[in-house]
């Protein structure tokens, strides 16, 4: 007669109860990992829904302080502020402007934080310029990289000098993290720092965004940011920024670079960072609205699927009710 073999080892013992659980779960969240993206748009009194990510306003810059109380009433670590201008031109020259919408909004949510999160800014010039490249093209319509360096230069200075304290270079031009900081410590910026998104993928997933900045583009990125099948040279791009001084740098989208995002992590000496970008963001929220998923778990398993990964912050826009349940004990 043969009996059933009965298993030496048995890994379900620790998930017999939610107390074993909680202490051996490898991966926990904490608000102050978590980075809010904001939109701050010219010319607005009251924050505007964007139809494409429900739930996300852009704000006026009467509504701005508030959003930055409420997030760091929360424990949130971070916003990352994006402008939304009413005027744009070949040159992007609302970037430059110290009163343009995004210099201006980092004033004010400097002044709102007082110290108790960090205020972030895009800097980049695809919500700037008309026809809404990163860059500046050449006579041949091409981005022009070099030329696009001197702008990012002189945007890292109205920033610094707004009081933005990390900028977030998503750009994707060469030489960018280089360049700007040669341009901060030649001005005595020394402690202003960079983030770099350096494995920033042309992807489908930043459709929302777009929808977000009021995207002017024709065409698409691909001749800066990466092709989505190339995991070595995510790796790569994320190894030049640090050799060019990056302070932390960034994977993004997240959620479908995972083992980009691993990569970078195992190899980076300095923070690494992921943006789950607003097609992530809007996926979840279109199937949760449609009774499709359970919209918490889905969220809570999707940042902390990207934190498992090896993120060491994730820029979300759940950032602020993410953090609200963590407080409440209510992610286990
Ligand atoms: C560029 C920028 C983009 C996003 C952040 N910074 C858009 C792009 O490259 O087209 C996308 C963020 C998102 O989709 O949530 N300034």
């Amino acid at each position: 007669m043969s009996s059933t073999p009965v298993p030496r080892i048995r890994p379900r013992r620790l998930r017999e109860t939610p107390s074993l659980r909680r202490l051996v779960s490898e991966t926990r969240l904490h608000p102050a990992e978590l980075v809010l993206p904001i939109f701050v748009r010219e010319g607005v009194t009251a924050p505007v829904p964007i139809g494409s990510m429900p739930g996300v306003v852009q704000h006026s810059i009467g509504s701005l302080p508030q959003a930055i109380s409420d997030a760091a009433a929360a424990g949130v670590g971070g916003v990352m502020l994006f402008g939304v201008p009413e005027v744009r031109d070949a040159q992007g020259t609302g970037a430059t402007d110290p009163d343009g919408i995004l210099n201006a909004a980092t004033k004010v949510a400097a002044e709102a934080s007082a110290g108790r999160l960090v205020v972030q800014t895009d800097l980049c010039l695809d919500e700037f310029t008309d026809h809404g490249h990163c860059g500046v093209l050449d006579e041949r319509g091409h981005v022009d990289n070099d030329a696009t360096l001197e702008r990012y230069t002189a945007m890292a200075l109205a920033q610094a000098g707004a009081g933005s304290e990390l900028l977030g270079l998503s750009g994707m031009m060469d030489g960018q993290v280089a360049a700007v900081r040669e341009a901060l410590d030649g001005a005595g910026h020394h402690d202003t720092a960079i983030l770099a998104y350096s494995a920033k993928y042309a992807s489908a997933f930043y459709g929302p965004f777009r929808d977000a900045v009021e995207s002017t583009l024709e065409g698409d990125r691909r001749s800066y940011q990466l092709d989505p099948g190339n995991r070595r040279e995510g790796l790569r791009e994320a190894m030049i920024d640090i050799d060019e001084g990056a302070d932390v740098v960034m994977v993004k989208p997240a959620g479908s670079y995972l083992d980009v995002l691993a990569d970078v992590a195992a190899a980076s000496d300095v923070p690494v960072w992921a943006y789950q970008v607003s097609g992530e963001y809007a996926m979840i929220e279109a199937a949760a609205a449609h009774g499709w998923i359970d919209r918490k778990r889905a969220v809570i398993e999707s940042v902390r699927g990207i934190r498992r990964a090896g993120a060491d912050a994730v820029l979300t826009y759940w950032a602020v009710e993410l953090a609200e349940w963590i407080n409440n004990g209510d992610t286990e």
